[in-house]
């Protein structure tokens, strides 16, 4: 499994690996330069550089870089609210991709108003987000597919979109009330808007920051928050999860350095909807994680990023394989998951939409729960990648 540790943890014979995200490449301390480590003195030489983390493969299954051991950890928590009766997904789909698309219109809207120095229009953030609140309560599932196949293609909008979604579906699944879900709504939206004040060849950058490129992007928080006060009617829960997005359980991150529950709550939700949305999604100098492997890449990051509870409920609510993920089934058939099962998670509902070749085919709906025992029961054997399909993909889940 992949896992971050601290450098001083770091011993010879170890497997460092580069995780690509726009999450850490301007995070000076972390080691990612790919190879084993020889000695005792390469650790010391980069404790010495001032290096503090690393990500590194320890070669076993155990943990959650595969399904099985990932099902086992999320079937162990035992807290798991009763979810409440949902409206079924094909139900549910066509009004959270109208909610989508408004949603997208209103973050081109914001970080336009962001650029020009202009107010904006808090009431439409609310209506937004309280749009989003909606379609969460009424199928989670939706707005999590939406979230990885749609066909917008410019990240700094969808990202927006992305991180409020996600943040509802968690904070929903955990249990905030509405008001509180539609106030996370709106700091997803915003929790990036500073980054409209930092040049746009800094943000794009594709290689290593120089320091003072780095402590540029490091200040987008703080620029973030100077736009929300343009709108004094804007709650300090919104600014404090803003200010305070890039935080880390183990005091690492930026702004202030804040540690565990120092952070404020939204702000650590926010921080596991953004990270699972930087992994997930395609950038300019990276290709996409897929959904079941940045779910393990953020297990591995507990205790140091994430508190360890929050990261399994976050991995509980979304599933091994999220709505929206595409699969290889061991009928040489693919499919999309439109429905997570958080009590089965290897057994979410499925769309049969590929043959073996990648050829569509008349699509039919499973719910991998409820299967005859004979020995011919459709399995899950692993997430595929769907990017070269990513445009058509959407249409399968559109369609009666
Ligand atoms: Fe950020």
């Amino acid at each position: 499994m992949i896992k971050k540790i601290p450098i001083t943890a770091l011993r010879p014979g170890m497997n460092v690996v580069k995780v690509a995200s726009d999450q850490w490449h301007h995070l000076p301390y972390l080691y990612s330069e790919p190879g084993i480590i020889e000695s005792e003195q390469d650790v010391a030489r980069l404790l010495e550089l001032g290096y503090q983390e690393a990500f590194v493969d320890t070669g076993d299954q155990e943990g959650m870089s595969e399904e099985t051991p990932l099902a086992r950890v999320v079937a162990e928590r035992k807290h798991d609210r009763e979810r409440p009766e949902r409206v079924p997904f094909r139900e549910a789909i066509s009004s959270a991709m109208v909610t989508y698309e408004d949603a997208m219109t209103h973050a081109m809207q914001i970080v336009q108003d962001a650029k020009l120095g202009r107010k904006m229009d808090y009431g439409a953030s609310l209506e937004t987000a309280s749009a989003i609140v909606e379609s969460a309560v009424s199928n989670p599932d939706t707005l999590v597919c939406l979230a990885k196949l749609s066909e917008f293609d410019n990240y700094t909008y969808t990202h927006c979109i992305n991180v409020a979604a996600i943040s509802v579906v968690f904070g929903e699944y955990i249990g905030m009330p509405r008001e509180e879900l539609v106030l996370l709504g709106v700091a997803g939206m915003m929790h990036d808007l500073g980054k409209t004040t930092v040049p746009a060849r800094i943000i794009n950058k594709p290689g290593p920051l120089t320091p003072i490129e780095r402590e540029e992007i490091r200040r987008h928080p703080e620029y973030g928050c100077r736009i929300l006060q343009r709108n004094s009617e804007i709650p300090a829960k919104v600014m404090r999860g803003v200010m305070h997005h890039h935080e880390r359980h183990n005091g690492s991150g930026y702004p202030v350095g804040l540690a565990r529950k120092d952070i404020p709550a939204f702000a650590r939700i926010l921080c596991l909807a953004d990270v699972y949305d930087a992994l997930t999604s395609d950038r300019c100098y990276k290709n996409a994680i897929l959904p079941n492997k940045a779910l393990g890449i953020m297990y591995g990051m507990r205790d140091q990023d994430f508190d360890p509870t929050e990261v399994q409920l976050f991995i509980k609510c979304l599933g091994i394989f999220p709505a929206g993920s595409f699969v290889r089934l061991n009928t040489g058939e693919y499919a999309l998951v439109f429905e997570a099962n958080s009590r089965e998670p290897l057994h979410p509902k499925i769309r049969i939409i590929m043959d073996a070749e990648m050829k569509p085919i008349r699509t039919r709906d499973v719910d991998l729960t409820t299967q005859p025992g004979d020995g011919g029961a459709i399995e899950i054997l692993e997430c595929a990648d769907p990017s070269s399909y990513r445009k058509d993909l959407i249409n399968y889940l559109t369609a009666r």
